[in-house]
């Protein structure tokens, strides 16, 4: 008797390379923030794109550009202590393949073994659960970018 196997995607992040990789990262941001959801209207690059501080990460299915998620500083100085996480996407097509959860995780360690301290993030409130299941904690609901979210935190460690 043969069994079927369903193969489990391969995926993988990293930090954005300039070039391709970043372009990749953008395009997948446009698809799901501006294409998809609609939150912003022509785009969702903003200054924080542009500031050298800021870290871009991609995440791959199988090889392919699926996902991203964003980090930054949000102190000034060289050892800043608390980091901001956002721009947390994957395409649709790709969803449940098990990408989101490692961004996350990404995102942490990389803030984690930059010094951070704590990440905080505007989570949509649909989203609440699965930044629980990460080990997030919810500090309240806001208003965002015109949408209810909840601000959540997670506490980083170095490796
Ligand atoms: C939120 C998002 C990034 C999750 O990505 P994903 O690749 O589907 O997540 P994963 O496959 O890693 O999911 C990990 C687990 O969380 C679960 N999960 C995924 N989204 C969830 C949600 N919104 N609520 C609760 N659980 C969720 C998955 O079912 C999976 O469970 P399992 O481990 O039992 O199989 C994705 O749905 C997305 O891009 N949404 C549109 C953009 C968006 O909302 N961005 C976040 C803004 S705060």
């Amino acid at each position: 008797m043969t069994r079927a196997v369903e193969a489990r995607a391969q995926v993988s992040c990293r930090l954005a390379a300039p070039g391709p990789d970043l372009a990749a990262h953008h395009r997948v941001r446009h698809q799901v923030f501006v294409t998809e959801q609609q939150i912003f209207v022509h785009g969702d690059r903003d200054d924080r794109d542009d500031d050298p501080a800021t870290l871009h990460v991609l995440g791959l299915v199988d090889g392919e550009p699926a996902g991203t998620v964003r980090l930054y500083p949000l102190d000034d100085g060289p050892e800043p202590t608390r980091w901001q996480g956002d721009r947390l996407a994957v395409l649709a097509a790709h969803r449940t393949s098990g990408l989101g959860g490692p961004l996350v995780r990404f995102a942490v360690a990389t803030a984690g073994a930059l010094g951070g301290a704590t990440m905080l993030a505007h989570v949509q409130q649909a989203n609440e659960r699965f930044f629980v299941r990460l080990g997030w904690t919810s500090l309240g609901n806001e208003d965002y970018v015109g949408r209810p979210h909840v601000r959540m935190e997670i506490a980083l460690s170095a490796p």
